[in-house]
């Protein structure tokens, strides 16, 4: 054998060796555990079951009724007489005063109380139905007539898909559309929303935010 050829031999086992020790010293190490585990991903925190219900903020009259839920509160005439006259009464800040059997009732529709007369929606002549702004009577499932009456702009919009919600089919042969009506969302006596907190921001890729095992509210 030729002195170079036995130079090779022995630097070989001389690496082979080399790379055995450092794995060697390598698995001691992770089985001695001496650099510690890396600090566990941070959980996704679950989010309020409160942004993922998607059914509307309120039950409408009409959805009330075709789901059999109790609507002795909308049989008028239960309580009142037909053919009498209803006289609304005021306090000093021309708020009607309402009877025991209204007390549920909150009127608050715009700003300086501008429409909180009842008789302003409701047809005085038969509380059954409801009075348009240009005098026509609707049914009280038929609220969206009364409000386009006096919300055009808005009424427009919802007609066109683009105020409110749809959903059901977009294809019409596969079924109908369900667009919700506006007392669906908005309490005809106080309309406005109050603000809501918003929903939390889309879980990131590398979050920076803090562990959290709570749920985010
Ligand atoms: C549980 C019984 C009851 C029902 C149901 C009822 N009312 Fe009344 N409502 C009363 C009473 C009692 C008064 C007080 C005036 C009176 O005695 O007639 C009143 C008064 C009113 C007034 C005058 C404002 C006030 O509070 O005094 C309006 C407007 C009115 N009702 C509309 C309606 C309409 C519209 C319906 C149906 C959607 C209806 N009510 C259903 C019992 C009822
Ligand atoms: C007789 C006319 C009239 C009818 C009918 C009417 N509104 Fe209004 N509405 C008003 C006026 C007036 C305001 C106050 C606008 C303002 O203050 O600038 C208002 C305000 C509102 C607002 C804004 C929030 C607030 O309280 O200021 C909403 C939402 C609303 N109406 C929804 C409805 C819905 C839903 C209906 C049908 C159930 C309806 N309105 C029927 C006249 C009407
Ligand atoms: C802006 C129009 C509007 C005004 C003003 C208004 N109502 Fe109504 N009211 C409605 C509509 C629309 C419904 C049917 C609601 C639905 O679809 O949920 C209704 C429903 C009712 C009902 C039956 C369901 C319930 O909420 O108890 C009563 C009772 C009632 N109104 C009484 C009154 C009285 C009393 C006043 C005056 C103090 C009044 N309303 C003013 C539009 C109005
Ligand atoms: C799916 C729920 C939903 C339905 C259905 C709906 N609205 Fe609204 N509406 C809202 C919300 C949410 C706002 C915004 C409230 C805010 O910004 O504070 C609003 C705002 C409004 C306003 C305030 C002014 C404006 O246009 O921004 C009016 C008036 C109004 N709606 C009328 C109506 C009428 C009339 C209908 C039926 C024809 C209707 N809405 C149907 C949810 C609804």
């Amino acid at each position: 054998m030729s002195q170079s050829a036995m130079n090779g031999g022995f630097k070989k086992s001389l690496v082979l060796g080399g790379v055995t020790v450092s794995f060697l010293a390598l698995a001691a190490g992770f089985f001695l555990d001496l650099w510690g585990h890396p600090t566990q991903s941070p959980l996704i925190p679950l989010v309020a079951t409160n942004f993922i219900n998607t059914a509307t903020v309120r039950v409408s009259a009409g959805e009330l009724i075709a789901s059999g839920g109790d609507a002795s509160g909308l049989d008028c005439y239960a309580c009142h007489e037909k053919n009498k006259p209803l006289k609304l009464t005021f306090d000093a800040e021309s708020n009607v005063i309402l009877a025991k059997e209204h007390d549920d009732i909150v009127m608050g529709h715009g700003r300086h109380k501008r429409n909180n007369n009842c008789f302003n929606c409701h047809d005085d002549t038969n509380l059954e139905f409801l009075q348009t702004r240009d005098g026509h009577q609707v049914k009280l499932v038929d609220s969206p007539a009364l409000c386009g009456s006096c919300h055009g702009p808005t009424y427009r919009d919802w007609e066109a898909g683009v105020h409110g919600r749809t959903s059901g089919y977009w294809k019409r042969d596969l079924g109908p559309i369900d667009r919700k009506v506006c007392t669906s969302c908005h309490d005809p006596h106080s309309p406005a929303f109050p603000g809501r907190e918003p929903a939390p921001g889309p879980h990131l890729l590398h979050p920076i935010a803090k562990v959290s095992k709570e749920r985010i509210r």
